[in-house]
């Protein structure tokens, strides 16, 4: 079977940190979308590690790891992670696979994405600008190219022609400062690279893990609300998120699915544009922001801080069809006097617990419970029968409101900074 983990907001939830946790109960972790706009953050002892395309299993020695075909592939910007990886003597990559469907990112990707980002103007989705959407839209449209044409006697001329065909395209937008040789020269080079590493059908590769009974670690990136078909179109990014995606993203059976881990902080944060209905633009937004260090993993960009939202987590945990919950962060909020979460929206006059159909033009008022703050530091604790009383009460209301357990509560950053709920987190 494969168990999923994956963020239910608009991403950054910890997913790197938990599965990096959990990863010591499975034998494979898989990411199996996005790319190189992700970034995992986890540390072992104080080193820190931001892994962007490499699964968060790396670190643990018994662990295989995949890069799924849903994946989309930066050549540089992967070896730019083995190799800091690698300086820091980790040893992974013989049990690092790559699927050779996974798509290509190509330097004229990223440069359509800044110059279609830079159109944009005040509608711009504050991409990542790693060429996340080109890419993806490439593959629809049928003329991308897979990691795994790079052994292929005509990989060149087909490169050639696909970036060919991005300056076309490019010529219609305002020009932008892009160094292209340099970054097509860093390209050829990073593809030289990774020829020497392990290619798969991933396919066949994790059907067979699955029937030889081992356990596999789905790694989501993003978050559900980022989803192309769920989240908050157009603010997005270009792949399935969501459960559903761990299926095209991996070549597996929706029956093959077993549990869905779903990830939250204790409040919400979102990074780039678009609808944000909780989000604090005020001093308490400013003082999340500064006590859960809440700055893009992979850009720097300073994340927009909220209140957790009821309504919203209902229905990411709906389209996933989430099993077990984990809360991250909660210590960020040892020093609030007072906790707010979204229990309901304001629509039209009415309350409802249902999404619009366009949030970013009817953004809904969220309708708020106050909770007492539990002014305690939670970063050493480790049972759940330690947590103050005034934190409970938070976790289990909100459990009764999403019919789900929190297994988990993290609370800081480091691998063994969490409370488990049941012996085993797993179920
Ligand atoms: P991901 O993309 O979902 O893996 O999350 P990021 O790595 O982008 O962002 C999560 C940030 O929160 C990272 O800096 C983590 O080190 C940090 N983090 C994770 N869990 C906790 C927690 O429980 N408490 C605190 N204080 N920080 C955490
Ligand atoms: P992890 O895996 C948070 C956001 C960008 C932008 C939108 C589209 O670390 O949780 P894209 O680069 O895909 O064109 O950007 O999605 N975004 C993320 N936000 N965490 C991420 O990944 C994100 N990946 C993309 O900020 O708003
Ligand atoms: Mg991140």
């Amino acid at each position: 079977m494969v168990d999923v983990l994956l963020g239910l907001q608009w991403g950054d939830e910890g997913k790197g940190k938990i599965v990096d946790y959990l990863a010591a109960s499975y034998d494979i972790v898989a990411r199996f979308q996005g790319g190189p706009n992700a970034g995992h953050t986890l540390y072992l002892g104080d080193k820190k590690y931001v892994l962007h395309t490499i699964p968060s299993g790396v670190f643990r020695t018994n662990v295989l790891n995949i890069i799924g075909n849903g994946v989309v592939i930066d050549p540089t910007i992967l070896c730019k992670e083995i190799d800091q990886l690698s300086t820091s003597g980790i040893e992974f990559l013989s049990r690092l696979y790559i699927a050779r469907k996974a798509h290509l990112i190509l330097p004229t990707h990223r440069l359509m994405d800044t110059v279609m980002e830079a159109a944009k103007g005040e509608g711009k989705i504050g991409s990542t600008l790693k060429g996340i959407g080109p890419t993806y839209t490439d593959k629809i449209a049928r003329h991308g190219l897979r990691i795994g044409d790079i052994f292929l006697a005509d990989f060149k001329e087909r490169y050639n022609k696909l970036k060919a065909a991005h300056l076309r395209m490019a010529s219609a937008y305002d020009a932008v400062d892009f160094p292209l040789e340099e970054e097509e020269r860093n390209w050829m080079q990073a593809i030289d690279r990774l020829k020497k590493l392990q290619f798969v059908n991933s396919a066949y590769f994790i059907n067979d893990a699955i029937k030889a009974g081992k356990k596999i670690l789905a790694e989501g990136a993003q978050g559900s609300m980022l989803d192309i078909d769920y989240g908050t179109y157009p603010f997005v990014t270009s792949s399935n998120t969501i459960t559903s995606g761990v299926c095209n993203g991996l070549g597996i059976a929706p029956n093959k699915i077993g549990e869905v881990i779903g990830i939250t902080k204790a409040y919400c944060t979102r990074v780039g544009g678009g609808p944000f209905p909780t989000e604090l633009e005020d001093e308490t937004g400013a003082s999340i922001r500064k006590a859960g260090g809440e700055f893009g993993a992979t850009t720097g960009r300073p994340r927009r801080c909220g209140w957790i939202d009821i309504p919203q987590l209902k229905y990411t945990i709906m389209i996933n069809g989430v099993t077990q919950l984990v809360m991250t962060k909660a210590d960020v909020l040892d020093d609030f006097d007072e906790i707010q979460a979204a229990s309901a929206y304001l629509v039209d006059g009415k309350a409802t617990e249902e999404l619009p159909f366009d949030m970013t033009a009817n953004c809904p008022s969220p309708i708020y419970t106050s909770y007492k703050g539990w002014k305690t530091d939670l970063t050493a604790i480790t049972n759940y029968a330690d947590f103050p009383l005034p934190l409970r009460e938070y976790i289990e209301t909100l459990e009764n409101q999403l019919e789900i357990k929190f297994n988990i509560i993290s609370v800081g950053p480091g691998r063994e900074q969490l409370v488990l709920r049941k012996q085993s987190a797993l179920a």
